[in-house]
């Protein structure tokens, strides 16, 4: 059944890129059944092609230049403000490279989603693709979480594994490892809009609302 347009969770993206993931998302939504609606995408960066795609899908964009703000607390307090005209259910992390305050965190806390490219908690932070090959790893992969205040310790809803090749470079992996992202992220936010999700105290998950002993992990492909 369709939600009631009243219903449905306002889904807010904040992108500082390409925005690959963003046009995963925008593709899920179109389908009939899917349970939400992106009101707006934001960035940090004008010239984020994010933007181009959103607008492209007719979406409502804004920007908020980091540049332009003499600190965190200043950049994240009117971001903050640009995201509130939307009143968003969820606000959804698409390769939106600032680091947030405690603050901005608390503000959305149990209402926003970060996609991270590694099997966290192994290579939190940047650089993760190269850092799994110098490590030697067979497998790598992508992470769903909810954010905390701890940057990208928030708990894990839901990873996907990708088989690092012998002959990978930070660059082919980086690519089966988006491939993944874009199938797992929509799944998540379809869960969350579904209202199958919740952040129960700062380290735990709620699916149906259930306590998950494990990760939710879709196998190597
Ligand atoms: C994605 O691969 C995402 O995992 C990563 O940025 C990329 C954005 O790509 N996020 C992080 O590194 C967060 N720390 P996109 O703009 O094409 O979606």
């Amino acid at each position: 059944m369709q939600a009631d347009p009243v219903d449905r969770p306002r889904i807010l993206v904040l992108a500082s890129g390409s925005g690959t993931n963003l046009q995963a998302l925008i593709e899920a939504t179109r389908e009939r059944d899917f349970p939400g609606d992106i009101v707006a995408v934001g960035s940090n960066r004008p010239q984020a092609f994010a933007l181009e795609r959103a607008a492209q899908a007719g979406i409502e964009t804004f920007t908020v230049d980091h540049t332009r703000y003499d600190s965190r607390e200043a950049f994240d307090a009117a971001l903050r403000m640009e995201m509130e005209r939307y009143q968003p259910d969820l606000v959804v992390l698409a390769g939106f490279m600032r680091i947030l305050t405690e603050e901005f965190v608390r503000a959305f806390q149990g209402r926003m989603l970060n996609v991270h490219p590694s099997l966290l908690p192994r290579y939190r932070g940047l650089n993760t693709h190269q850092r799994a090959l110098d490590a030697g790893d067979e497998v790598h992969g992508v992470s769903i979480h909810f954010v905390t205040e701890d940057l990208d310790g928030g708990p894990v809803i839901a990873q996907a594994e990708v088989p690092v090749q012998p002959d990978d470079t930070a660059e082919t992996l980086a690519e089966r490892v988006q491939t993944q992202e874009h199938v797992l992220y929509p799944i998540v936010i379809r869960w969350f809009c579904e209202g199958r999700l919740q952040l129960a105290g700062n380290d735990s998950i709620l699916f149906d609302g259930t306590p998950v002993p494990d990760v939710l992990t879709l196998p190597a492909a």
